[in-house]
């Protein structure tokens, strides 16, 4: 549908937005591909927001440049307008009305004819599972029903963009999983989608490629097997046929891979974390330690390969879990070495 799909929908250099002292956007630079889903993930505090409201031009950044396919954010602010959806952290539907008035409401606003908001609304309402709270009003609606409403306003016209600025926290598992669903429904119909989140497997599940956004600053940037692949080789599960072989296997796979293997609570299990400066691919190791465990007699029910985490990436990335709270003010560790690594792990 887009116009645009053969270039970027977003392109961002250096872009800075302070608040004060504290610098909550320091110099972001972001290449979005149209037609994908692009995750930004980030702990709170990280600048995620702040971004997203500069991009959607609600706020008006401090420095550096912003183009949203091709219109500068400032500057042709309009037409950035036009191309763009905004839902997430922000309310647009209005508690008072019902799902159905809200989003005919918003699809008269657009300029759809009543019979056409109408029909749009009814169709939305049933492709977000809300047909039998059409008629509820949204005060009333539980939280995963809330938010598909609002990503359900937010494409009443199909944007070119939509930012989904924290779409699913605090969402149970199950509403999780239905909205997204519905961004991939989205995306499948050529809409370019901005996601933030903090969570390291929503990014997994829908991005496909992803900046790692800590302080401010972009810290990684790659698709999720490259950002994994400048983390780690990933690591290697085995479940044994006998506990009683778990010292000898450990000892295997400790001199075939030189790596730590590490004891699972379930006493036939062992995990080694593969070395992703070995040389040879994950693949390759997995396979020699295999036979050195055969031809040293331990038997083996259960293998498995698997690439790193995220959370191991941004603990890898950032030195801190994904816990851990920036807090503003703070920035002025801005400089520590797991910052000036950035030229080793962009990816
Ligand atoms: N309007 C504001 N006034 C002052 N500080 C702000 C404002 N908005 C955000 N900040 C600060 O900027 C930093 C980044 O915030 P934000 O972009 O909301 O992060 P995120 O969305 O990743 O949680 C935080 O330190 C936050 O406290
Ligand atoms: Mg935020």
């Amino acid at each position: 549908m887009s116009q645009h799909t053969a270039g970027l929908a977003i392109e961002t250099a250096g872009l800075v937005k302070t608040f004060g002292a504290t610098r909550a956007v320091d110099g972001v630079d972001l290449a979005v591909p149209a037609g994908t889903v692009y995750g930004v993930l980030g702990p709170n505090g990280a600048g995620k927001t702040t971004t997203v409201k500069m991009l959607a031009t609600l706020l008006r950044p401090d420095g550096g440049q912003a183009r949203v396919f091709g219109h500068d954010v400032v500057r042709e602010a309009d037409e950035v307008r036009g191309l763009v959806s905004l839902t997430g952290q922000y309310a647009s539907v209005d508690e008072d009305l019902t799902g159905m008035e809200n989003l005919v409401l918003l699809g008269r606003l657009l300029g759809h004819g009543k019979k056409a908001a109408r029909e749009r609304s009814a169709q939305l309402l049933a492709a977000f599972g809300l047909t039998e709270a059409a008629a509820k009003q949204v005060k009333h609606y539980s939280g995963g029903m809330r938010r598909r409403i609002d990503i359900a306003a937010s494409i009443l016209s199909t944007p070119d963009l939509l930012f989904l600025d924290e779409p699913t926290t605090g969402l149970d598992p199950r509403s999780r999983n239905q909205v997204w669903d519905i961004v991939r429904a989205v995306v499948a119909q050529g809409t370019t989608v901005l996601l933030t989140t903090q969570y390291l497997d929503e990014a997994d599940q829908l991005a496909s490629r992803i900046a790692v956004i800590d302080r401010g600053r972009v810290i990684a940037e790659g698709t999720k097997g490259e950002l994994k692949a400048s983390v780690g080789a990933g690591s290697v599960h085995l479940r044994l046929r006998d506990a009683e072989q778990r010292p000898a296997a450990e000892q295997v796979l400790r001199l075939a891979l030189d790596v730590d293997v590490q004891r699972e609570p379930d006493p036939v299990a062992l995990t080694a974390r593969l070395d992703a400066a070995m040389g040879d691919t994950a693949a390759a190791q997995a396979a020699r330690a295999l036979g050195e465990l055969a031809r040293a007699g331990v038997v083996v029910d259960n293998f498995s390969l698997g690439q790193p985490s995220l959370d191991e990436v941004f603990l890898a990335l950032t030195g801190h879990d994904t816990k851990t709270d920036t807090e503003p003010g703070t920035r002025a560790d801005a400089g520590t070495p797991a910052h000036d690594q950035k030229g080793e792990v962009a990816v």
